[in-house]
């Protein structure tokens, strides 16, 4: 049995795509369990870039099943305009290869519009969502009011469904928000005209990956976002609405937890955010725009500029914790190459005591000044490098300092966008 997690350790966008997609040679399926259209998970394969924001990282596989689990929300025209693309571009997305949740919720037009209201009415204090209708579409969950899969196939429930929603979302849109209030009628002909196309589509995730387990199948769990964006983990208020940690894949899929055999946490060799919120290494000077520019960090789903600065290990320990991380892939690597020197966070100040988790408390975080660790940089470049002992010395110093503060062996470096820029140091399977 070998049944793999995939999780973001710091704010997302740490290379899980990549990641994903080099594990799905070994695996035989692929299942998102979180998040939505939120996530942007980017792959290079034979030179031509593909970015996933729904179907999981697999799909580019011709053989491998690709599933959307009960925890995922999913946006039913992004997720059409998604298979649209990969269609065009020749690649299977029929039922054979792709499976959604009967009980996944689905995002409405109300959840967007409250969405970009709530986010413009809260002017400077505004979380910097990335306006997809995230995190209405799980209160709707927890209200028990939300719209789910399954609801596509029984269209006078769909139909009672969003009239009842919007008797309350249009007061409150209209009312509280300034906004303008919806209508049933559209919402409802567009939903079940896509519910023509998704219904081959529609299936008991938990069951299919059950029978897959019993048949000694590999399953690989991609998270999507970061630990620090975790609902009840991250830096909240500013964090996604769902729980991108390692557990969540069991309840967002549909299985026990013990099936899953490793949790492999993604580690960016720096530190990027999207959005709003509290980052103790954000470096705000040269050495920062050298990084964004030469990262290429902007966002994959909204194009925003991506915050960028020095690795901060205190998170990353956190992570390790959060998710029982049995291992690490480092990412972009090469990215950090030509600095002169390199810094890693290896605790936090307040006020002259010493602090080596991250607090609850915004206000306190807010105070915690990084305590580093400078190492010499490296100037020959490494993305052909495809084993450790090619690394130069201050770049294997610099992972070593990662495994040694972490306390988690490396199995991944990665020195590249493309599949095959890897150094695989360990086989995680
Ligand atoms: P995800 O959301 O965690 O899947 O990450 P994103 O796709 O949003 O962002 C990661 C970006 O870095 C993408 O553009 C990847 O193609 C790119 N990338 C991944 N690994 C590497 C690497 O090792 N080096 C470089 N230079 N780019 C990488
Ligand atoms: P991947 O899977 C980076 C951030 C947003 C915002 C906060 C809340 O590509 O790593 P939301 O729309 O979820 O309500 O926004 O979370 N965020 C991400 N940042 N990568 C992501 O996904 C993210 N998904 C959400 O920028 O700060
Ligand atoms: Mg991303």
């Amino acid at each position: 049995m070998s049944n793999m997690v995939v999780v973001g350790t710091q704010w997302g966008d740490e290379g899980k795509g990549k990641v994903v997609d080099l594990l799905t040679a070994k695996s035989d399926m692929v299942v998102r369990f979180q998040g939505g259209n939120n996530a942007g998970h980017t792959l290079v394969v034979e030179g031509k870039q593909f970015i996933f924001h729904l179907i999981p990282s697999g799909i580019l596989y011709p053989d491998k099943k690709c599933l959307i689990g009960n925890g995922v929300v999913v946006d039913p025209e992004v997720l059409l305009e998604e298979m649209a693309k990969l269609e065009d571009a020749r690649i299977d997305v029929t039922p054979r290869r792709l499976s959604l949740s009967e009980k996944a919720h689905l995002i409405m037009p109300y959840h967007r519009a409250i969405d970009h209201a709530r986010e413009a009415r809260k002017g400077k204090a505004m979380i910097g969502t990335t306006g997809r209708g995230i995190g209405p579409c799980y209160e709707d969950k927890a209200a028990r009011t939300g719209i789910r899969a399954i609801d596509l196939t029984e269209p006078e429930v769909l139909e009672e469904k969003v009239k009842v929603n919007l008797e309350e979302k249009n007061f409150y849109l209209t009312r509280f928000l300034n906004a303008e209030a919806l209508e049933a009628e559209p919402i409802v002909d567009a939903y079940l005209k896509m519910a023509e196309r998704l219904k081959p589509y529609i299936t008991d995730v938990s069951l299919e990956l059950d029978r897959a387990v019993k048949a000694g199948r590999r399953i690989l769990f991609e998270g999507a976002q970061g630990t620090h964006l975790d609902v009840d983990h991250g830096t909240y208020p500013f964090v996604t609405s769902s729980n991108p940690v390692a557990g969540s894949a069991c309840a967002g899929a549909g299985i026990g937890p013990n099936q899953l055999t490793h949790v492999i946490g993604i580690v960016k060799a720096y530190t990027t955010r999207v959005g709003a919120g509290p980052f103790a290494t954000e470096l705000s000077d040269a050495t920062g725009d050298y990084i964004q520019e030469k990262g290429h960090e902007f966002g994959a789903t909204t194009g925003r500029r991506r915050r960028c600065g020095w690795l901060d290990l205190v998170i990353v320990k956190d992570s390790v914790r959060l998710n029982g991380l049995g291992s690490i892939a480092i990412t972009k690597l090469d990215v950090l190459t030509g600095l002169e020197k390199v810094k890693l966070c290896v605790g936090y100040e307040v006020r002259g005591e010493a602090v080596d988790h991250r607090p609850a408390s915004i206000r306190r975080m807010a105070l915690c000044q990084p305590v580093y660790r400078e190492m010499p940089g490296w100037r020959e470049d490494i993305s052909g490098v495809r084993k450790l002992d090619r690394l130069p010395p201050e770049a294997r110093a610099y992972l070593n300092v990662i495994e040694e503060i972490s306390g988690v062996p490396i199995s991944i470096v990665s020195v590249g966008p493309a599949r095959e820029a890897t150094i695989v140091v360990k086989d995680v399977f």
